[in-house]
Order: structure tokens, then sequence, then C-alpha cells
């Protein structure tokens, strides 16, 4: 049993409450949402052996508000193969938003054959939770990052955190400008967030044998695609789905990932952190697109 300080909000939450989560399986009502959270152990289950009572852990991505009752909650069960240590020196802030996220922005990053170095990373959605971590994580890998976020001051702390090039996706010059920036090359690797028809421009500007990772899709259905852009550059897109990684896969990524993250001084980038009964408020923040993760403290 898990005593929580604090959890961390995602858009699937909002997406489970509002049954629109794109999985064949809801849970049963009633449920406690919340994916991301850290806490102290207050009890061990028998025969447990890799934790005791006073560890303070983080909640890698599992069926947690998803299928089991979630992280918006005092107290939490939980398998212990689901829970790790707090990297060295992470505050509770830090270790409470980041196992889901940069798993996220981690998997899209490596789904597909090995980029070589200095390859050109486009993340959309890039302010956001997965965004922002995965152009840390692509920035520490040693690639290009090309940043897209309709907000001016939220493309100067993505450039901040690694971005070289930022736009904003609103701008319908963009993709040109981009082009320009990179004089002959095109994107080698797309991390979409965002879908919708923001996703053609995502195709136009990719080079040849680009490929594509669709992550999430916040501005909805894909309007009048045309299959036919995808072919004379040999185009491939793909789906990455944490939900369907074991415990085993989990933990390989989060270990590879903070490899990655410790390596380059990395650390998880809070918006804004509210107190536990201001849950509504926080999801508030969350749909008006925050700059990295927001929070709640449960129990400080
Ligand atoms: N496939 C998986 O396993 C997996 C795992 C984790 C998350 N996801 C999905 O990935 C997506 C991103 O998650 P997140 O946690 O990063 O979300 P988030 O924290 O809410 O941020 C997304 C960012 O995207 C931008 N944005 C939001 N709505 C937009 C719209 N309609 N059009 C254009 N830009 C928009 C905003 O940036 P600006 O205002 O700065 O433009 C916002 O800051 C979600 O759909 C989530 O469910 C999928």
């Amino acid at each position: 049993m898990l005593q929580l300080s604090h959890a961390a909000l995602n858009p699937a939450d909002l997406y489970l409450a509002e049954g629109r989560y794109p999985y064949p399986v809801n849970p049963p009502l009633p449920h406690v949402l919340g994916r991301d959270g850290v806490g102290t152990i207050v009890k061990v289950g028998d025969g447990v052996k890799n934790v005791v009572e006073g560890d303070r852990r983080i909640i890698l991505r599992s069926d947690a508000g998803v299928f089991r009752w979630g992280t918006f909650a005092e107290q939490l069960s939980i398998s212990a193969d689901s829970l790790t240590p707090i990297p060295q020196g992470w505050s509770d802030e830090e270790a409470s938003c980041a196992s889901l996220v940069y798993a996220a922005g981690y998997r899209a990053l490596t789904m597909w054959e090995p980029l070589k170095p200095q390859s050109v990373v486009l993340v959309t959605g890039a302010s956001g939770g997965v965004g922002v971590a995965t152009v840390q994580l692509a920035a520490a890998m040693g690639h290009i990052v090309v940043a897209l976020s309709r907000n001016e001051e939220k493309q100067k702390r993505l450039r901040s955190l690694g971005a070289a090039l930022t736009f904003n996706p609103e701008n319908p010059g963009w993709p040109e400008e981009l082009r320009d920036s990179l004089k002959s090359r095109g994107v080698d690797l797309a991390v979409d967030n965002i879908g919708g028809k923001l996703f053609p421009d995502v195709v136009a500007v990719m080079g040849e044998h680009g490929r594509i990772s669709l992550v999430g899709e916040l501005a909805g259905p894909v309007p009048n695609f045309d299959t036919g852009t995808l072919f004379s550059r040999r185009l491939r897109i793909g789906a990455m789905a944490l939900g369907y990684s074991s415990p085993e896969e989990t933990r390989k990524t989060w270990e590879e990932l903070l490899k990655v993250m410790t390596e380059a001084g990395a650390r998880p980038q809070i918006d804004q952190v509210f107190m536990f009964d201001q849950l509504h408020e926080a999801f508030e923040r969350l749909t008006k697109g925050p700059m990295g993760k927001v929070l709640i403290r449960i129990n400080p």
C-alpha cells in the first residue's frame, strides 16, 4: 500500500472520464482516475521482498488509474513490480510526473530502427507532458529537435530545453520556413501528439524514408488525408501504445531513459501544482495547454 504525496494529470484521465478512451475495455464504475504518482510504502503484502515500509517509490506506467483504482487518492494498492525508487536528487514533484510521459517520448523515439546521430526530430504538441519529455530526450540523444507550440513564451522555454528550432503550427508558413532552415534536408522522425488538421503539414516536412510515431491525437481525426503523399518519400507511420507493455518492458524503458536523462542532466518540467481539492481546476489547466506537467499535492 502506497500513501501518495503527489500525483500527475494526463489527458488520458479525461478521456476515460468522458468515455473517449481508445481501448476496447473500460473499467467498471465507480472508478478512481490517476496514473502517475509518488509516495511512501505504508504496508507490504505477504511474500513481497523488494520493498519495505517507509520506502519512497514512483509508480511506473501500470493498470493504476486504467483498470484498477488510480492515484487521485490518499492511498493506493499496487503491485511492487510497478514501483521504482526516486532518482537521486529529484524532488517529490519531479518524481510524481515523469514515468508515463518520458516513457511515451522514449518509446516514440526508439520504436523504429535506431536514428543516426544528428537526425532531425520534429515534436508536435511540444509544450505538453509528452512533448517536453520528447524534446529533452531527443536533444540528449544528440538529435536536431524541431518543436511546435502555439505560444511564443513556451517556444522560448522549449529552446532552453534543447529545441534547435521552434515554430507556431497555426502559422500556415511554418512548413516552408522549416524546409528553408533545414536547407535540402527533411525531418527524419516526427513524434506526433496532435493529429487533426496539422497532420498533412507534418507529412509535408518529412524527408526520404521519414518515420512518424503517432502518440496522441489532441486535435482529433485527420480530415481528408491523402495517402498518396506518402509514396515518393517512402514514409512510414506507426502507432505507439504504452498500455500494451509488460511490467518488465516498462521497467527496462524507464531504466534506459533515466540513463539518457541523467547523462544530460535533464529533469521533469512542472507547469503547476494544485492542492488535492483543486483537481477540477488542475484539469482545466491541463486542457488549456500546459508547459510540462500539471500536478496535485495529496499528502505533502
Ligand atoms: N500512445 C500512448 O501510449 C500515449 C502515452 C501518453 C500520452 N499519450 C497521448 O499523447 C497526447 C499528448 O499528451 P500530453 O500529456 O503531452 O498532453 P498535454 O500535456 O495536455 O499537452 C499537449 C500540448 O499540445 C498542444 N495542444 C493541445 N491541444 C491542441 C490542439 N487541439 N491543437 C494543437 N495543439 C494542441 C498544447 O500546446 P501549445 O498550446 O503550446 O500549442 C499542449 O500543451 C495525448 O493525446 C495523450 O493522451 C499517448
